[in-house]
């Protein structure tokens, strides 16, 4: 995402949804002090986190702000990246802010974000969302919201439709091993499986524990789980 957003020594870059400030510090050590970061997020909490990591690595060139990513309070044309790792996804009424991203940039400034690919590639990841479809329950929407721009060709055009150049959309596969506890308390206690649990009866969430538990077995291999799915790097030019 970096790469394809192509920050450099001096690059002014905003992260969008940065969360606990990953993508922030490392764009931050990329852009160099003569560079900026602007890092933004709806959640103070997280701010307050991603803050405390930046003084951890002796970063000072990095402004935290707590501000909606689908409503930017920054000058037009100030930034030369805008960049955001599973997070631009989250906002309002997509694909409006993407009209945002595009006024920010400088002309020839670039975006570059990384969001989750569709539920059926993601085995691991939509749990939350494909266990409730086999015990006959409602689709929630709050479960499913990662993967909404899962469909790449669809957000390839929603970027050129917005006014992008050079418009990209890689899909990008990984596998991994998680410790076999870490990755079932990674499921059972997701954001998503909170909303998929919302206004389940204690007999429902049972049940919906044990999928999970036996769908993690499926994936086990020895003391870890093998977690492999498909993410989106979609990137353009303004
Ligand atoms: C899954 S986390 C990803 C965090 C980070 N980018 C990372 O990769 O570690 C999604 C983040 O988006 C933030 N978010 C959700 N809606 C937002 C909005 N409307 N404006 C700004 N940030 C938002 C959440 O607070 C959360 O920190």
């Amino acid at each position: 995402m970096l790469d394809a957003a192509r920050i450099g020594p001096k690059s002014q870059v905003l992260d969008v949804g940065t969360g606990t400030g990953d993508t922030a510090v490392l764009a931050a050590e990329r852009v160099g002090p003569t560079g900026r970061v602007i890092a933004i997020d709806a959640s103070a909490e997280m701010l307050n986190v991603a803050a405390e990591s930046a003084r951890a690595s002796g970063l000072d060139h990095i402004e935290f702000r707590q501000m909606d990513g689908g409503k930017l309070a920054l000058e037009p044309g100030s930034v030369d990246a805008v960049i955001g790792r599973h997070s631009v996804q989250f906002l309002d009424d997509w694909p409006a802010p993407l009209t945002g991203f595009h006024q920010v940039l400088r002309p020839g400034g670039r975006l570059s974000f990384v969001v989750w690919g569709r539920t059926t590639e993601n085995p691991f990841m939509a749990l939350p969302v494909e266990i409730p479809k086999q015990l006959g329950w409602p689709p929630v929407s709050a479960a499913a919201a990662p993967f909404s721009l899962g469909d790449g060709q669809r957000l390839r055009q929603q970027l050129v439709t917005t006014g992008f150049d050079e418009v990209k959309v890689e899909r990008v596969g990984f596998q991994t091993r998680m410790p076999a506890d870490v990755a079932l308390a990674n499921r059972l206690d997701s954001p998503m499986s909170r909303a998929a649990v919302n206004n389940a009866s204690a007999e429902q969430r049972e049940a919906f524990q044990k999928a999970i538990r036996s769908a993690l077995e499926r994936m086990r291999d020895g003391d870890s789980v093998l977690v492999a799915g498909v993410t989106l790097l979609a990137s353009a030019t303004r």
